[in-house]
């Protein structure tokens, strides 16, 4: 067992980090405050190839790994919990293609993310069928040689401003997950309009909105997999996309930490600063244990899936206990920071607020436990 980075790692880490301190922290606080979405910042980190990690060399990408892309994320996060959700979207949405697109569907859509700054995003929740995907709602009706779709996702990352979605629909409601097919559609299609932006409580660099399909009209050639696969497309997607999701959770609990010491060593109570006295310490040395266990935990699982093995209960082990540890992590730099931390002139509430929809997003963490209790019922 080697915990050591290889020296392209190393150089790929230094390149986010530097990303995440000079173009991301400085504007992290103004995008929050506008809820404008950040797209000179995606296309820098874009330039720096730091978006689309999940792009093979062959379809013109960097061929990272998983490990890679949670490095990066990590990173991006310190910065802005929201700006590396937009990040890390592209990744979620183009994993679809990459685990079941044909050679031309990777070439089509995986190599003109390379060539030129597009946005993708991920729909699969619906108003109705958040966690219970296999109960999704959106239909999909065979047309001689396209589909139409019709309905409604919500809750879509960088939904309003995307130039081509993953889309999951049903063939048959009834058949719950084997009505499922996965497709691509293009933003342009006519028939497909984002909706209403949500105005959320943290992560507000990035944009949150609903799609609605009207008799949008999608060519067969644009299907991924074959008909009735698309649950299991989202399934194996999801294994992939949760342990960065475990490193964005890390990167927003290593910045809650940072500013606590930097504020324990600065702020004075009865006549000293309060890093000496132990209650505070006490609460630092159990950010700190929980932190390099969620980063053990997600590169653990990032190691699994560049193997090619199947790591759903690991992935949801790393979301699980990252993002409740990020939850857990940054409330305790509020309570640090005392009366200042509650108010919008110190960086640790936005934290505690960015943190939250980690407990939420990619799976609820009450679904991850039911992922991994599954696991170990079936070993
Ligand atoms: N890989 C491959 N196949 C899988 C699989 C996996 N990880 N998990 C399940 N399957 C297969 C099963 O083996 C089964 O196959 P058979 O039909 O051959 O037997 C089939 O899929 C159905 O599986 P289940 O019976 O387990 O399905 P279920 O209906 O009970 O649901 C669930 C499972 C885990 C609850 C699933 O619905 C789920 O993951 N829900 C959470 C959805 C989610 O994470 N949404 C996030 C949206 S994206 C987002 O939030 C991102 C963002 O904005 C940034």
């Amino acid at each position: 067992m080697d915990f050591e980075l290889s020296g392209e790692q190393l150089a790929l880490q230094e390149t986010a980090r530097r990303f995440a301190r000079d173009e991301v922290a400085p504007a992290a606080a103004q995008y929050d405050q506008s809820a404008e979405f950040p797209r000179e910042i995606i296309e820098k980190a874009w330039e720096l190839g730091l978006l689309n990690t999940v792009i093979p060399e062959d379809c013109g990408g960097l061929g990272l790994t998983s490990l890679d892309a949670c490095l990066i994320t990590e990173e991006i996060a310190w910065g802005c919990g929201g700006i590396a959700t937009s990040v890390m979207c592209n990744d979620l949405a183009l994993t679809p293609i990459l685990v079941a697109g044909s050679a031309a569907q990777k070439s089509e859509w995986l190599t003109a993310c390379t060539e030129r700054f597009l946005l993708a995003s991920f729909c699969l929740s619906e108003p109705n069928a958040g966690s219970d995907v296999a109960g999704l709602q959106l239909q999909a009706r065979k047309d001689g040689d396209a589909y139409v779709l019709d309905g409604t996702k919500c809750w879509i990352t960088n939904g309003g401003v995307a130039d081509f979605y993953t889309v999951f629909a049903t063939l048959d409601r009834n058949a719950r997950h084997k009505g499922i097919c996965a497709f691509v559609v293009s933003a342009d299609t006519p028939g497909v309009e984002a909706g209403k932006k949500e105005d959320k409580m943290g992560q507000r660099a990035s944009n949150t909105c609903a799609i609605h399909f009207d008799g949008a009209r999608v060519p067969a050639a644009q299907r991924l997999g074959e008909e009735g696969e698309g649950f299991k497309i989202a399934m194996r997607t999801l294994d992939r996309t949760r342990p960065p999701i475990g490193a964005l959770a890390t990167g927003i609990a290593q910045r809650a930490l940072d500013e606590s010491i930097a504020y324990a060593r600065e702020r004075k109570a009865f006549g000293t600063p309060i890093g000496g006295f132990q209650a505070v310490q006490f609460m630092l040395a159990d950010m700190a244990k929980e932190i390099e266990a969620s980063r053990l935990l997600t590169q653990q699982s990032a190691w699994l899936v560049d193997r090619g093995l199947r790591a759903s209960k690991h992935s949801s082990i790393a979301k699980c206990f990252a993002t409740d540890a990020a939850m857990r992590i940054t409330t305790e730099a509020v309570q640090i920071f005392g009366g200042n931390g509650y108010t919008k002139e110190y960086p640790v509430e936005k934290l505690m607020r960015d943190a939250k929809l980690m407990q939420i997003y990619e799976g609820t963490n009450q679904i991850q436990r039911l992922v991994i209790a599954r696991e170990l019922l079936k070993e």
